[in-house]
């Protein structure tokens, strides 16, 4: 039988490169063999070939500051990157605590989407959290103050998270706790770190992972190797995010690197990049732009947050190409772990999967440069870093960035 489409080119099983023919139907893989007969054919034989990268942690910023970013730029900036799902936080304006705030957010972004894309409700008031738990992917829970987060927490933790509407459900936890936050001028980001210190990340942790729950907990954004074993040993899954293993408190970025959790010292970064070998993280872009006039004020008043959505994927795969990690945890982590967590039908080359796919000439490393990428805050932390950007990327069998183009637009689809 011959598939409607058909893609020659080379993909990684069980950690080694293949070369394989992906046969596709109604979007949907349908066959991965040597040798495949289709109506439409792409040879892409030069190309690695990844499934569409994951990211679990973003914050699009429509509605309420859509002079950061939107959900159309922010998606096209996804799909440049290589990958082709996002997971938008609720932190927008106004922020998604309930029913209506989540279903007006979808009707304002549903048909703006260029990759698919799953909403966040926020915890806060457990009676809010039935009338959420049909449409929201998954629940956040700030366990303190930080960008666009005011009045957190309305229900006691335990309460909250024992809501039947939340069984199976992943809850992602922002773990840092205010009461060991330090009170001094926050003038650089090595102050920044001292303020926002580990041992806020070690207490918050140790609290939200003493509590029972029948959630699904997963640890966003960590930050050193001890946070990692913490929650390992409660066999919760957790994030990190590139900007926390390549960047430090003295990498000399100034505001673009002010962030919650804030970036740590070079040796703890250098640590945390060691855990990316066992390839047992997500890795999570955090991608959180803000304007470069609203970074261009007084360290103390810039907002923290910096973008990565283009850049998460690249980047892991520039790490590949230097031998720094291996490439199928590159695609574990970006791609199957994140997609596995929330019960996707994605992050696998595999038959009865979406044809979400991003291929790659592993040749083509180039240094990141502001100018290439899709973000509206125009701006990266990680100028100079070397990155693999994909040359085609596909969503649903859907070619949507073709030819350094974005060739089909707005096709994402909603996910619950
Ligand atoms: C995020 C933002 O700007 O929305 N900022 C950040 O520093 N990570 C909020 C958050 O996730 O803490
Ligand atoms: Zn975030």
């Amino acid at each position: 039988m011959a598939h409607e489409i058909i893609v020659k080119t080379k993909i990684l099983q069980s950690g080694t490169e293949r070369a394989v023919c992906i046969g596709i139907d109604n979007g949907k893989i349908t066959a991965v063999e040597k040798h495949l007969d289709g109506d439409r054919e792409f040879d892409l034989k030069d190309y690695l070939t990844l499934p569409g990268g994951v990211d679990v942690h973003t914050h699009m910023r429509e509605p309420g500051s859509v002079q950061k970013e939107d959900f159309y730029t922010g998606t096209k900036a996804a799909a440049f990157g290589g990958t082709t799902t996002i997971l938008d936080m609720p932190n927008t304006i106004p922020s998604v605590k309930n029913e209506l705030a989540l279903r007006d957010k979808l009707d304002i972004v549903k048909n703006r989407a260029n990759v698919d894309f799953g909403l966040f409700g926020q915890l806060s008031d457990i009676d809010q959290i039935p009338g959420m738990a049909n449409l929201a992917i998954g629940f956040k829970l700030y366990m303190s103050e930080t960008t666009g987060t005011s009045g957190t927490i309305k229900t006691p933790l335990e309460l909250l998270l024992n809501s039947d509407s939340l069984a199976g459900k992943v809850v992602t936890v922002h773990a840092e706790d205010p009461r060991m936050f330090a009170d001094d001028v926050c003038d650089d980001l090595h102050r920044h770190n001292l303020i926002r210190n580990m041992k806020a990340e070690f207490m918050a942790l140790r609290r939200i992972l003493s509590i029972d729950s029948q959630v699904k907990l997963n640890l966003a954004h960590l930050t050193t190797a001890e946070s990692i074993d913490q929650v390992k040993a409660k066999r919760a899954s957790f994030e990190i995010t590139p900007h926390h293993v390549l960047l430090h408190d003295a990498s000399n970025i100034g505001t673009m690197g002010k962030v919650n959790p804030p970036l740590r010292k070079k040796v703890i970064s250098k640590r945390l990049f060691d855990t990316l070998k066992t390839g047992r993280a997500i890795i999570a872009s955090d991608h959180a732009p803000h304007t470069l006039e609203e970074k261009s004020v007084e360290f103390e008043n810039a907002p923290s947050g910096l973008p990565g959505v283009e850049t998460r994927v690249p980047l892991m795969l520039a790490l590949a190409k230097k031998g720094m990690i291996r490439y199928i945890h590159v695609q574990d982590m970006c791609c199957t772990l994140p997609a596995e967590l929330f019960d996707m039908k994605k992050g696998k080359i595999e038959p009865g999967y979406d044809a979400d796919l991003a291929f790659y000439d592993m040749d083509n490393m180039v240094k990141i440069e502001p100018d290439m990428l899709h973000s509206k805050c125009g701006w990266t932390p990680f100028e100079g870093h070397d990155a693999v950007f994909p040359r085609r990327v596909m969503l649903r069998g859907q070619m949507i960035i073709h030819d350094g183009e974005l060739a089909v637009e707005k096709s994402g689809k909603f996910l619950q």
